[in-house]
């Protein structure tokens, strides 16, 4: 099973690792335009592979689209990473040609490749990816759910003083500070709803610090996150290697679920060899359904700067 992940970043180099520590891929192919940049990770990650026990083999390659040809999944973290107190939407100018010659030449050489699109406004990027390939809905997918989830189960943990293995919750809607819906009412502390451990103001603050959790990363760093990142892209690509009808929310091209269509929002899905195998639409409370309104309008509003 080979995997292309293009940007050799800091996201797209975690993800090569995280790929890499979880064994279940033959070949990741790191693909960078900048001149040996992506020699330069692959090398130092194959000298961790007797120190961590891996048998992927990694490659790195300059801008050469011939060496990924037979991808099954393609990771596009391409285009440039917020900086401290901009907003993922303000990349778009730069980001969204970057994207399109990405994606194209992706799929130029591996025709049946699954692709997952990291690069922001991601919700707007994987429309951009959809309208300009064409491919079957099920092959493009958005990262963003399952990283913001992990943020989200972060900060229930820390709030309860618990395991991060005793709590499940997710988040849906648009990957940006303001269009997150982490859902609240349904996630729980070893199946009990979280609202029995913590009062409303607890809640709503975990809520906000979920939403603002790329932002607060970003200030502290001085540019965009990328452990958590890399490995929710990672746990996308293995369920699709390995088949596992995984349950993550991601931004997927919608066709009347959730009562929206022609837009690629976050919203529950099982992914599997194909790819996107199933979109779940789970029973919204009239508030979360008006949250997903707002969400939807802020990414149209993004989607509309776009040149198709
Ligand atoms: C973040 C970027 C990857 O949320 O969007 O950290």
């Amino acid at each position: 099973m080979k995997i292309t992940v293009v940007g050799a970043g800091a996201v797209g180099a975690s993800c090569a690792e995280y790929i890499a520590l979880k064994d279940f891929a033959s070949e990741v192919v790191l693909l960078d335009i900048k001149e040996g940049f992506a020699e330069g990770k692959a090398m130092d990650l194959m000298q961790t592979a007797s120190l961590n026990g891996f048998d992927t083999k990694i490659t790195g390659v300059t801008g050469d689209y011939s060496q990924t040809a037979g991808s099954h999944v393609a990771v596009i973290t391409s285009g440039i990473p917020r900086k401290p107190g901009m907003t993922r939407e303000e990349l778009i100018g730069i980001n969204a040609g970057i994207v399109k010659d990405v994606a194209t030449q992706l799929v130029a050489h591996s025709p049946e490749v699954i692709l997952i699109v990291v690069s922001n406004p991601m919700d707007t990027m994987t429309y951009l990816a959809h309208k300009s390939l064409g491919l079957p809905k099920h092959r493009i997918i958005g990262m963003g759910g399952a990283l913001d989830s992990a943020r989200f189960k972060y900060r229930l943990a820390e709030a309860l003083g618990a395991p991060i293995s005793d709590v499940d919750g997710m988040v849906i809607g648009g990957h940006s500070d303001t269009g997150m819906v982490p859902l609240i009412r349904l996630a729980t502390r070893n199946s009990m709803p979280v609202h029995s451990f913590l009062g409303q103001a607890q809640l709503d603050d975990i809520v906000e610090q979920t939403k603002v959790g790329g932002a607060t990363l970003t200030k502290l760093l001085g540019t965009s996150a990328w452990y958590a990142p890399g490995a929710a892209v990672s746990s996308m690509v293995q369920a699709i290697a390995c088949d596992q009808k995984k349950v993550f929310p991601c931004s997927v091209m919608l066709d009347g679920q959730y009562g929206f269509e022609d837009i690629c929002l976050g919203v529950p899905v099982v992914i599997g060899k194909n790819g996107i195998e199933q979109i779940i639409e789970i029973e919204l409370s009239p508030e979360e359904k008006d949250k997903m309104k707002d969400s939807a309008e802020g990414v149209r509003s993004v989607n509309d700067l776009l040149q198709l």
